[in-house]
């Protein structure tokens, strides 16, 4: 425990005069007396050692100061609190972080606190415990982040396109907040923030956030960065990305950054992206968020996409060149109204973020480029969830159920398809059901009515039962809603998802395993979803000999599509076919996103000599990867660090 008591202790903040300044412009944006976290935390989530239901953070003022030579931020955290029940104890989640000092902040004066860290959990880290008085109004912590911040990830210049320049960006869902930032770390409870980030020069900070005017210079060629977010949210999407990074408009209230030599085929990848906006705001009501920009990282990102509000983070291997992958920017925007502003209420309820907001992306997708071409992306998607259905009623039917039980175990382990496509199915038996004027108003109003606000499974289905099914029970009885929700595997009502052009993308991958070669195939405009049905149709494994009729005909080692590629990859292991071993090797080293890295080091590791070929790889690639790539590969290759 330490301790100490000195009234006229000044912090570093007031010295410096910057917290004053920052806590002045959250005061004149009107942010800082929000309420948001009003009712709604009652709820317990297993994740989080916080006691929001006691008392809640309701704004935090940040400043960061980035430091790539000891990949560390130096920080200080100015949490506004409120105490409704008179505690006398704030506890907020951290994992790895060294606590410097922290204040109180009581009616205008400030002093030092009591508090201790508690015993360390695994995956949970430590709750960070302060003594408050009732009338205690704010806390101060002064911190650093340490080697053990699982969502930071610091690349060196040549993990970037420039090669000149370093990177950092955070990636706190479901719970590495904690790890960069002391924090009531669950999704239930929200905040507004204010931040100041200072950075090395030439370089640029990101966040979650609007910035606030040009970056100030500092002495010592460093730049500080200012950032508002008036919304509410919840710590999980609090991000921040510095690097070297240049920016172009798509509308007026959309752009990319990326770096400067991406930033033009970003643009034009992304070109969509008002007309997606426009097609969720007629379909869900407003976007809430004032502007919508998209940060192209590095190709290490883990994720595919990441909905951090304002400023959605994406993986450069969506950049196909004829946007045949820009659902995930619908799937991203999507999360500004399922997610970012109806929120799971805990990781159990991870449905409620992804399964709504794949349905979003669908129904902006249809919108778009029509119902055929959606059509072929659900196929797919049902496809997969049919195979890890398969796969999860094995050995943890459980995991099947939309509603999770996730309690003393990694929120990761929710990250399923069944959260995301059984989820969507869910709600297209429903929209089926109801007739889709019905369904969207339901839809628009589900929206409306929760923003800004946490969501339980059973809220929801109370709530559909108030707006829908209480108005048509003899309909709502055949719906099977309870088993879709808290039963395993996929119900029998689960709607029909068909796609006459993967169908005959299959037929074809039926005569290629009949003998007919590759060139007398009818492949003539397919798309990028036709491909990987084909390729997910053929027989494995296919010996060399038909590997390399494939590939001489339709060049598949040299694709640009990182998803043809990833495919192709998993088509061509099994069957021993060299010429895709050297192109592997790199793109294992340079990509880092998981969804391809675990299935490709998988049927890697099962080849002959494999398993020590995929090691060995791993051993040279592992320092490139992000900590949660790298905590899934280290189980799928037995790795001991
Ligand atoms: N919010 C998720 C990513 C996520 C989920 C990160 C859980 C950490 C924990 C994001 O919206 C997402 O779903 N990304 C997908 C792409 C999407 C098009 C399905 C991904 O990264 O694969
Ligand atoms: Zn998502």
């Amino acid at each position: 425990m330490q301790t100490g008591r000195c009234p006229k202790t000044q912090a570093r903040w007031w010295v410096a005069g910057l917290l004053p300044a920052l806590l002045l412009l959250a005061a004149v944006s009107g942010c800082a007396g929000r309420q948001p976290n009003g009712g709604a935390l009652a709820i317990k989530d297993p994740h989080s050692f916080s006691n929001p239901a006691e008392v809640a953070v309701t704004h935090l003022t940040l400043l960061l100061d980035v430091d790539f030579s000891s990949r560390t931020i130096r920080a200080e955290a100015s949490w506004k609190i409120r105490n409704l029940s008179g505690a006398r104890e704030l506890r907020l989640d951290t994992r790895g972080l060294t606590i410097r000092r922290v204040q109180l902040l009581e009616s205008g004066s400030i002093r030092e606190a009591s508090f201790e860290l508690g015993e360390e959990r695994p995956l949970l880290g430590q709750p960070l415990v302060v003594r408050i008085e009732p009338g205690t109004e704010e806390v101060l912590i002064a911190y650093e982040t340490t080697g053990e911040a699982d969502a930071l990830q610091w690349l060196e210049p040549r993990q970037t396109a420039g090669r000149k320049q370093p990177f950092l960006f955070t990636q706190s869902q479901a719970i590495l907040a904690r790890t960069w930032i002391p924090c009531q770390d669950t999704p239930a409870v929200r905040f507004t923030y204010t931040a100041a980030v200072e950075v090395p020069e030439p370089l640029t900070a990101v966040m979650s956030a609007g910035s606030r005017g040009e970056p100030r210079e500092l002495p010592g060629g460093r730049k500080r960065f200012l950032f508002e977010m008036p919304q509410a949210i919840p710590s999980y999407l609090m991000a921040l990305a510095v690097g070297d990074l240049g920016f172009k408009a798509l509308g007026e209230r959309s752009g990319v950054y990326a770096e400067p030599s991406l930033v033009e085929s970003a643009a034009w990848e992304f070109a969509d992206t008002e007309k997606m906006m426009l097609a969720c705001e007629e379909l869900f009501g407003p976007y809430r968020w004032g502007r919508y920009d998209i940060l192209v990282l590095p190709p290490s990102f883990p994720f595919g996409g990441m909905e951090n509000p304002r400023l959605t983070f994406a993986t450069p291997t969506i950049l196909a060149g004829d946007r045949s992958l820009v659902a995930l920017v619908a799937h991203e925007l999507a999360h500004s109204w399922s997610g970012n502003l109806v929120t799971n209420a805990t990781w159990d309820d991870f449905w409620l973020n992804e399964g709504f907001t794949v349905y979003l992306e669908h129904r902006i997708m249809e919108r778009l480029y029509g119902r055929e071409y959606d059509e072929m992306l659900a196929r797919l998607g049902l496809d997969e969830l049919s195979n890890t259905v398969d796969e999860l009623l094995k050995d943890h039917p459980a995991d099947t159920h939309l509603k999770l039980d996730l309690a003393g175990r990694d929120p990761d382990d929710g990250m399923t398809d069944v959260a995301y496509e059984k989820g969507y199915l869910f709600l297209r038996m429903l929209e089926n059901a109801f007739g889709r004027e019905r369904w969207d108003v339901f839809l628009r109003s589900y929206f409306d009515r929760f923003s800004f606000q946490p969501m339980t499974t059973e809220g929801f289905l109370s709530f559909l039962d108030r707006e829908l099914l209480a108005k048509d029970r003899a309909l709502a009885a055949g719906l099977r809603i309870r088993e879709w929700v808290y039963g395993p595997g996929l119900p029998g009502n689960l709607p029909a998802v068909r796609s006459a052009a993967l169908e005959k993308a299959a037929a074809a991958a039926g005569y290629f395993a009949a003998g007919v070669k590759a060139g007398a195939l009818k492949t003539d405009g397919w798309t990028t979803h036709e491909w990987l049905h084909f390729l997910r149709h053929l027989p494995s494994p296919l010996p060399a000999e038909r590997l390399a009729d494939l590939d001489e005909v339709f060049s598949l080692t040299t694709s640009k599509n990182s998803e043809i590629l990833c495919q192709w990859f998993l088509v061509a292991l099994p069957g021993g076919y060299r010429p895709v071993m050297e192109p592997l090797e790199g793109f294992l080293e340079r990509v880092g996103r998981r969804k391809f890295l675990s299935p490709l080091y998988r049927e890697l590791a099962k080849t002959p000599g494999g398993l020590r070929r995929a090691r060995k790889i791993y051993a040279r690639a592992r320092p490139g990867y992000h900590p949660v790539a790298i905590g899934t590969l280290d189980g799928i290759l037995g790795w001991q660090d």
